[in-house]
């Protein structure tokens, strides 16, 4: 069993830094551009051997660390009632705008209304067979109603922002709407198997100190609490956040996963000691020529050589045009920094 980000994730030593990628199954790789000429983005997801199928892809071309389930943030609201399209992004059919439409949200349990995702989850650890641990994921309170109320997220999030301030006791109403069904959600994740589970907060940049607890913060602490009994390792990634950092890293994660706008070794001394770090590389370092990926792929884990709990990323979702040549060469500089880590360590107790 690989289990270095298991381990990592709980600031444990480990032979070398794990390794995996944000949106590691995806349009980048030829494989999955080939699976979805032969369906569509929400049967892949709702198909479980499909979705396995495609968790699967990347781990049989890398030696990545750890298998994400495929899916989407967006699919467990339809235990909710909600209904959407992807084209490639989400687009909410009625975007959720007033207190009378949360109050006609419908209340679901997830078994009922994303079956296929338990059934995904099991599939994933039988083929794994402890190969490497499975990420379980679901997204965080206001990053989920950011695509509610805006109803997709290209266009800035004005509705948004002016719902909170308009009217923030709807907003959090919704909040806590989201904030029991991904409770719920995780659960069944971790009750069929998945051995950690991410929550990504995608959109949390758009809030200030003031707002970020009574509107994100606040509710990410309230999902890691109601899973905390289940006693798997939660991610907490906070997308375009820098200034929130300090506050990000009281929500009771074992993990921060960080965007790559911070070094990550300065977010390492705002955070202190008791809590581990995934990220950071720029996922447009990936379109220079190979060498300079390695280079900044070796920067990163020099930002945090010797010290425990990291988990190598990208500071956000690998984009589409990304060349696999790219990819080769950050696992592969990962790999090589850990032989030399450890011809060191072994050097040293020599000496
Ligand atoms: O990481 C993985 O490999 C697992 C699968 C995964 C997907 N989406 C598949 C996907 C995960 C973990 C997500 C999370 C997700 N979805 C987030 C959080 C991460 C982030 O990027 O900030 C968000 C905000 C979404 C919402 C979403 N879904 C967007 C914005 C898009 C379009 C973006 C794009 O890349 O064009 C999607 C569609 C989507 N989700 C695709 C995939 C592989 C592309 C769909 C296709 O195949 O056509």
């Amino acid at each position: 069993m690989n289990d270095r980000f298991l381990r990592a994730c709980r600031r444990e030593p480990v032979d070398r830094t794990p390794v995996w990628i944000m949106r590691q199954a995806g349009r980048y790789l030829p494989e999955y551009r080939a699976l979805r000429q032969r369906v569509d983005f929400l049967t892949l997801c709702k198909t479980p051997e499909l979705a396995a199928e495609a968790s699967l892809q990347p781990l049989r071309r890398f030696p990545l660390d750890a298998a994400i389930l495929f899916s989407d943030i967006l699919l467990p609201l339809e235990a909710l009632g909600c209904r959407m399209t992807f084209n490639p992004g989400p687009k909410l059919v009625e975007p959720i705008r007033t207190r009378a439409q949360v109050d006609a949200l419908e209340r679901r349990p997830a078994a009922m209304c994303v079956p296929f995702v338990a059934d995904a989850v099991r599939l994933l650890r039988q083929e794994l067979q402890g190969r490497t641990p499975l990420i379980g994921f679901c997204g965080a309170p206001f990053t989920l109603a950011a695509y509610l109320v805006q109803g997709e997220g290209k266009e800035g999030f004005g509705a948004l922002k002016s719902l909170l301030f308009r009217e923030p006791a709807t907003l959090e109403y919704l909040l806590e709407q989201l904030t029991e069904t991904m409770i719920d959600y995780l659960r069944l994740q971790i009750v069929a198997g998945a051995q950690a589970v991410q929550i990504f907060d995608s959109w949390v940049g758009l809030l200030g100190p003031a707002e970020y607890e009574p509107f994100a913060l606040r509710w990410v602490r309230a999902i890691v609490e109601g899973v905390s009994d289940l006693g798997v390792p939660v991610i907490y990634f906070v997308n375009g956040a820098p200034h929130l950092i300090e506050q990000a890293a009281t929500a009771g994660s074992d993990v921060l996963g960080l965007c790559w706008r911070t070094p990550i070794d300065l977010a390492a001394t705002r955070v202190g000691p008791n809590l581990a770090l995934q990220g950071n590389l720029d996922p447009h370092a990936l379109l220079a020529p190979p060498a300079d990926v390695a280079r900044m792929t070796g920067d990163v884990l020099a930002r945090m050589a010797g010290r425990n709990g990291h988990i190598m990323n990208l500071g956000h979702g690998i984009l589409p045009d990304t060349p696999i040549a790219s990819v080769e060469a950050l696992i592969e500089r990962v790999q090589a920094a850990g032989a030399t880590t450890s011809a060191a360590v072994i050097a040293g107790a020599h000496a």
